[in-house]
């Protein structure tokens, strides 16, 4: 009989995920563990599991928003907030097809053609998402092209930054871990999540065309699958590298998230306002009045 797989990742100086084929997942503080009696020091070298692949994932994940979970603040969602987010998801989405597939020209260099076709996979279905969150934003009346070309939210630059640079690295398969914290995560909403936004939103109006194909509903959760698999295939030292890297993306998001989620509505709009040097369409009033919503309608350039 074979040994069920236990896979470990030390994602901090002194804490390690340890995940279990049976989906079992804890976190390992080697700093209680006396120097030489720790097994999980020397990094894993065996072979992944599904099931314990999607637990040093989603572990990492976690781990890197408990650390900032209790300073968030849990504002109801605004059509600012959400005009903001969507802002936010075109500049994540937009360089994403191109910096996906400098990665895999370098590990087409390095011979490794599995890792390019998966890339090459994820470069085409990326394809076209900066363009759904354009449709939303011009569905909202808000001059979508003009204000991504002038304003990109705060709490998002570090993340586009990062994604730019791992896949600018020489050994770019950090860029897998990236892509799945932001997947996982998107993969998280629910028909719940769409629906609010949509009373958000002025009648008749749809603006959730990026939300819908970034949730559980659209094609994110095929992709986070694709992406469990995928992981679990690699060798044990790429294995640990996408964790990590999940581990570093998701606090980056987290930090971001923190920092958007305490600004008000006021400060949003006028730093919105500024970058695009015009008042956005409506959006001073608090709710929408017939004529208002009139004018959202005439405004949808799509
Ligand atoms: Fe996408
Ligand atoms: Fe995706």
């Amino acid at each position: 009989m074979t040994r069920p797989v236990t896979e470990w990742v030390n994602v901090t100086d002194d804490i390690s995920i340890i995940a279990r084929e049976s989906g079992e997942v804890w976190f390992h503080n080697r700093s209680s563990t006396k120097g030489g009696l720790d097994p999980f020091a020397a990094p894993m070298e065996g072979p992944g599991s599904l099931g314990s692949t999607i637990g040093l994932l989603d572990g990492a994940i976690n781990l890197a928003f408990s650390t900032i979970e209790a300073r968030l603040a849990r504002p109801e969602p605004t059509l600012i907030a959400y005009i903001v987010a969507l802002v936010g998801a075109y500049h994540t989405s937009v360089d994403t097809p191109r910096n996906l597939r400098r990665a895999k020209s370098r590990f087409e260099e390095l011979g490794r053609p599995e890792v390019a076709a998966y890339l090459e996979d994820r470069a085409r279905e990326e394809t076209g998402h900066d363009r759904l969150a354009l449709k939303d934003l011009r569905a909202l009346g808000v001059p979508g092209d003009r204000l991504v070309a002038s304003f990109i939210p705060e709490g998002i630059k570090p993340l586009c930054k990062r994604f730019d640079d791992l896949c600018a690295e020489d050994y770019p398969i950090g860029s897998i871990g990236y892509s799945y914290c932001l997947e996982r995560i998107a993969a998280l909403k629910e028909d719940s999540d769409i629906d609010n936004v949509r009373a958000l939103c002025p009648e008749g109006v749809d603006a959730t065309r990026f939300l819908r194909s970034h949730s559980s509903l659209g094609s994110e959760a095929a992709h986070v699958d694709e992406t469990i698999e995928f992981v679990a295939s690699l060798p044990a030292n790429d294995r640990i590298k996408v964790v990590q890297e999940t581990y570093r993306s998701a606090l980056i998001m987290a930090e971001g998230y923190n920092n958007e989620l305490l600004k008000s509505e006021a400060q949003m709009r006028e730093e919105m306002e500024r970058a695009l040097g015009e008042p956005l369409p409506y959006l001073h009033m608090t709710g929408l009045s017939g004529v208002q919503k009139h004018d959202v309608a005439s405004a949808r350039a799509d």
